[in-house]
């Protein structure tokens, strides 16, 4: 199908109704894959605790919905803990199992950034596991991630050694806005 004729996602905040459905998205590749490095699936209770604590920081999670199914969610939230890094901010976006490649990442990761830029954030940064996760680096490419590096064999899961793969974006945030 072109992508002029695909339905187009519903992208809007996450709501308390949509916990089930995101741990559902998230154990399959927490179980299956090696996008995620962990290796037992959170419960509905601590999803709901994560995104409590991205959204106390005035972090965007973001769900996406097609012909009314929660079709995927995306979240930012620190890079890392330590203060200086508090202009740093890491994606995460999960599509659910059916529903690849039908724009749904795309829309949810455009949609982050934009929000992200219109924050106090600097850099968004994509920490990406697996070297072989075409499908996420070549959406991290086409929305201006450049690759920064690869760690090698950082992680292990399912019997093998794992890469993690960095890209960087800018956001748009004021160039001399630090505080
Ligand atoms: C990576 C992921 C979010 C992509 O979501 P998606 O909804 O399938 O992606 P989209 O349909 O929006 O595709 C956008 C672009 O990404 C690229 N892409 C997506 N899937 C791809 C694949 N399997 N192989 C190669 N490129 C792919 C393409 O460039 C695509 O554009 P195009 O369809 O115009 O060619 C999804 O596959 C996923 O949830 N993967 C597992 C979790 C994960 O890796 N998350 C990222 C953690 S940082």
């Amino acid at each position: 199908m072109d992508s002029h004729d695909r339905p187009r996602p519903l992208v809007r905040d996450a709501a308390p109704g949509d916990f089930d459905a995101i741990a559902r998205i998230y154990s399959h590749y927490v179980e299956h894959a090696l996008a995620t490095f962990e290796e037992i699936a959170p419960s509905v209770d601590e999803m709901r605790a994560r995104h409590a604590a991205i959204a106390a920081a005035g972090l965007p999670y973001l769900v996406a919905e097609l012909d009314g199914r929660l079709a995927g969610y995306a979240y930012a939230s620190a890079y890392r803990p330590r203060s200086a890094y508090r202009h740093t901010i890491e994606d995460s976006v999960y599509v659910a199992e059916g529903f690849g490649r039908c724009g749904i990442g795309r829309a949810l990761l455009t949609a982050l950034i934009e929000r992200c830029g219109r924050g106090p954030w600097r850099q968004m940064i994509a920490v990406i596991g697996n070297s072989g996760n075409a499908g996420s680096i070549a959406l991290h490419a086409q929305l201006g991630f450049e690759h920064a590096g690869v760690l090698r064999d950082v992680g292990f899961k399912h019997g093998r050694w794992v890469d993690t793969v960095l890209m960087q974006r800018a956001l748009n945030a004021a160039p001399h806005a630090p505080a």
